[in-house]
Formats: C-alpha cells, sequence, structure tokens
C-alpha cells in the first residue's frame, strides 16, 4: 500500500508582535509534524508571503523557544499585502510550494488579510488571535495580552512606590490605539484612580473632579491610566491639565513599547500552546476563513465573517468598579 502524501501546511506571525508568539509556534510546528504534516515557516509575516522568503520547520526549530518574548519568525506590518496585487504574489507562491494551508497569527488587521487571501485565492486559511489589545470577539483572551496586562501592572507597581513617596500624581500611558481593555484591566489591578479609554474619551471634567477630591482627603499618591489613543504622547497632555487646576506635583510615564516584550505569562503560553494545536487540527479538517479562540475554558472556531469589524466593548461594570474602589 503506498502511502498518501504528507499534507504541508504554512505558518505566519504579522502585525504588532505579542508574548507568546514563539510558543504558539511551537505549539502548530509540533501539532503539525505529529499529524504527519511538513511545516513551511513564512518570515516576516506578510512580506516574507509576498517575497517567498520561507523555510522548513522541524521539531527543533522550535526548541526553546516557549518561554520566549517576540517572534522567531519575525513580523511585519506589510503595505502591500494590503492590495489585491500584493495578496496575488503571496497566494502564487504558496500554490508554487504545493501549500494546503496557511496559519496566520496576529490581530485584527492579520485577520483581515488572512480572510481576503483565502477568499480571493481559494486556499485554506485559519487564524490564531494574538495581540495585547484584546480586542477581538469570539475569544475571552487573544495570546499576549494576560502577559501585556502584567507587565504594565508591575510597571505601576514600581511607580506608586515613588508617587507615595513624593505625594505625586503620575499619569501612566499604556498602548491601545483603538481600545481600551489593556488600560481598564491594567487600571483595575493596579488601583488607579482614573482610566481614559479610546471608547469613551477623556472626560477631563470627572478627571479633575476625582483627583481634587483625592488630594482633599489627603491621598498620597494618584495613578491616572491613559490609553495611548490616537498618537503615543496624548498622556503628556492629560498631565499638563491636572497640574494646572491641581496643588500636587504631576509626573508622567509611557510604558509604550516595553508592554509588547517579555516571557509570556503561563496563561499566555496555555493558550497559546491550545489554540496552536487547535488551528492546525481545524485546517486539517478541512475548515477554512475561521479563527480558533477559546471561550469559558471550551475551544471554538468561528467564522471570520462573525468576528473581524466587530471589536469587544469596554466593560461598564469594571469602569465602574475602578471608581468605586479608588474613592
Ligand atoms: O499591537 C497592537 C498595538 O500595540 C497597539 O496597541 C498600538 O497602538 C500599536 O500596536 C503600536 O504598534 P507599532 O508601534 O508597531 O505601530
Amino acid at each position: 500500500m503506498t502511502q498518501s502524501p504528507k499534507k504541508k501546511i504554512a505558518v505566519l506571525t504579522s502585525g504588532g508582535d505579542a508574548p507568546g508568539m514563539n510558543s504558539c509556534l511551537r505549539a502548530i510546528v509540533r501539532r503539525a509534524i505529529h499529524q504527519n504534516c511538513e511545516v513551511l515557516g513564512i518570515r516576516n509575516g506578510y512580506e516574507g508571503l509576498i517575497r517567498g522568503d520561507a523555510k522548513e520547520l522541524n521539531l527543533r526549530s522550535v526548541g526553546n523557544i516557549i518561554q520566549r518574548g517576540g517572534t522567531f519568525l519575525k513580523s511585519s506590518r506589510s503595505k502591500e499585502f494590503r492590495e489585491e496585487s500584493g495578496r496575488k504574489k503571496a497566494a502564487d507562491f504558496l500554490k508554487s510550494q504545493n501549500i494546503f494551508g496557511l496559519i496566520t497569527i496576529g490581530g485584527d488587521g492579520t485577520l483581515t488579510g488572512a480572510n481576503k487571501l483565502a477568499e480571493e485565492s481559494g486556499l485554506y486559511v485559519i487564524g490564531v488571535p494574538c495581540t495585547i489589545d484584546n480586542d477581538l470577539i469570539g475569544t475571552d483572551f487573544a495570546i499576549g495580552y494576560d502577559t501585556a496586562v502584567n507587565t504594565a501592572v508591575q510597571c505601576i507597581d514600581k511607580i506608586r512606590d515613588t508617587a507615595d513617596s513624593h505625594g505625586r500624581v503620575f499619569v501612566i500611558e499604556v498602548m491601545g490605539k483603538n481600545t481600551g481593555h489593556l488600560a481598564v484591566d491594567t487600571a483595575l489591578a493596579a488601583g488607579a484612580e482614573f482610566v481614559v479609554t479610546p471608547e469613551k474619551g477623556e472626560n477631563r471634567e470627572a478627571l479633575l473632579k476625582k483627583i481634587k477630591a483625592g488630594v482633599k482627603r489627603g491621598k498620597s499618591g494618584n495613578i491616572v491610566i491613559v490609553a495611548e489613543r490616537k498618537t503615543p504622547g496624548e498622556a503628556l497632555a492629560v498631565a499638563e491639565a491636572i497640574s494646572k487646576e491641581v496643588d500636587r506635583d504631576v509626573r508622567t510615564s509611557l510604558l509604550g513599547h516595553l508592554q509588547r516584550g517579555g516571557s509570556p505569562t503561563s496563561l499566555d503560553r496555555n493558550i497559546a500552546a491550545q489554540m496552536g494545536a487547535y488551528a492546525v487540527d481545524t485546517l486539517l479538517s478541512g475548515e477554512t476563513q475561521k479563527m480558533v479562540g477559546i471561550e469559558c475554558g471550551v475551544l471554538k472556531a468561528s467564522a471570520f465573517a462573525e468576528v473581524l469589524g466587530k471589536s469587544r466593548k469596554i466593560s461598564e461594570e469594571k469602569l465602574a468598579l475602578i471608581d468605586i474602589l479608588s474613592i
């Protein structure tokens, strides 16, 4: 009896990197090999796919990376892939390599590109949610989010020490261009007085009222968390407004890209392992244009059409709790 030829799958990481991308690559490569597949690793995200920059991955290619931040395959934000002509080049490369299907690891932009690629080329494509923004629906957690929140909270705990020593107000900027999940979960875990999100806007009046009330009560340090919104550095304007109105020293701290780095937490490694292996199984069972996810502990695959373009809503309950617990 002749053995059927091995299926060949491709994998890439794209967009803003997030801790746990490597853990997920490890799971994908090893599960695929366990399922008798060959794996082609695409370097540098969609840019590499367009240029045919790829290498075969084996069990050892993904050794000793489970704990490492970043992505060993590298990542990019490809302008060319946003054009149909760029996606055509990418699809032609995959077809020339006899690729059965592609797994893309990334956030909203990555999965939107994956959906278009599948639609236009007929290739099988499955996405794995991985972004410190955690704005995708269809999964409780995107890989990388838990680590980013923990990183931000650890930084704020340190800032709180000095805020307390000097009786200062600190305005701390966390990432989040379009969404404030990272800001809200960080604020709740760090015991901040106030949080500014892209969704809700600034509400300067409420912010000043809160800080003034804290100062009046004799609070030794005040923490305000601001999501970066349009441009990194918007926290500076918030700090300036506070210092004009409040009789306290005000300082600013921009956490920036350090939130995207570092060793993934055990939660991120766990969901990366589960979602990575499940993405392989989903792809091999002939499904396409789906994003894998975990909701209430259960793995699921949702159609791209159901999840893309619909951001997860900010929790009103958490916002209310941040306010109540910082009286
Ligand atoms: O990865 C998502 C994100 O971290 C956003 O929160 C942020 O606005 C953006 O990436 C910044 O990314 P970059 O500096 O890579 O363009």
